[in-house]
């Protein structure tokens, strides 16, 4: 089957089950699902109920469809996202992008938990991803999927709206929520780093690493979304003092971090 038509069955469905369509969307990163509890929901569709939809088994994972209201902004919220490691193909792992551009979607913000290559960032902190560096060693627009779904060599210039990223500036100054501005680099995992990696991301030009992100903003470039991505710095990633991974104290920073994601994030609703 083409992947215009599970598309378009896809999207059917959604609109089917009183989905609207909706010029902003949002894509949230694992762990980082309290954003919803401030929305007025108005609908919520399980992935597991969407044709074609793919489904992470990860815990902390949450898997639905959100149509709602923050404040009287209208939004769509995908809560629950897909990663390499999990071994779905850049085709899944970008689905939710394809469907929110059929929904109307031409603004798009993006979450995820990253790590803190530049040691001025403090764990906790929120960081602008001002533009990314592709480690995947692989492109959502070199499957066969993506054939024929837009431009093929598609213009990276600017892959992160300027526009976006002053407001979130401007937010910032206002509300005192100190916040970092950087370059993002996507790795697969799911093992962390070694010291000479983390050396290597420093030296490339890396202030945050990840295991996401980088394939959904390509897609959504490609269809011509303008694109937003906010890390939460969870943990510090000092390769001459590298300390055991804790995922407890990871969980805790992506919960610090989220309050104040959630707050500019309210604040951006009510200018965009
Ligand atoms: N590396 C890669 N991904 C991450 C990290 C990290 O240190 N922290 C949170 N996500």
């Amino acid at each position: 089957m083409k992947s215009k038509d599970k598309i378009k069955e896809s999207v059917e469905y959604i609109l089917q089950n009183k989905i609207k369509k909706c010029d902003l969307g949002i894509i949230i990163g694992t762990g980082l699902g309290g954003l919803v509890n401030y929305v007025n929901i108005i609908v919520e569709i399980p992935y597991s109920s969407i044709p074609y939809f793919p489904i992470s088994k990860m815990e902390m994972q949450n898997s639905r469809i959100i149509f709602g209201k923050i404040n009287s902004r209208e939004i769509l919220i995908f809560d629950g996202r897909f990663h390499k490691y999990e071994d779905f193909n850049y085709f899944q792992i970008t689905y939710p992008i394809y469907i929110m551009s059929q929904l109307g979607v031409n603004k798009l913000v993006v979450t995820n938990a990253a790590g803190g290559i530049d040691l001025k960032l403090k764990k906790g902190q929120l960081m602008i991803i001002k533009d990314h560096i592709n480690l995947q060693c692989g492109s959502p627009l070199a499957e066969k999927e993506n054939f024929g779904m837009g431009e093929r060599f598609v213009d990276m210039r600017e892959p992160y709206s300027k526009d976006l990223i002053e407001k979130i500036v401007n937010i910032s100054i206002q509300t005192k929520i100190e916040i970092g501005l950087g370059v993002y680099a996507c790795v697969v995992g799911p093992q962390l780093e070694t010291s000479s990696e983390y050396k290597y991301l420093r030296i490339i030009g890396a202030d945050a690493v990840g295991m996401s992100t980088v394939p959904e903003i390509i897609v959504a470039n490609q269809l011509g979304i303008e694109c937003l991505a906010i890390s939460v710095i969870t943990d510090l990633c000092d390769p001459d003092n590298l300390e055991p991974i804790n995922i407890k104290e990871i969980i805790e920073m992506g919960k610090k971090g989220e309050k104040q994601l959630i707050k500019i994030l309210i604040e951006l609703l009510k200018t965009i």
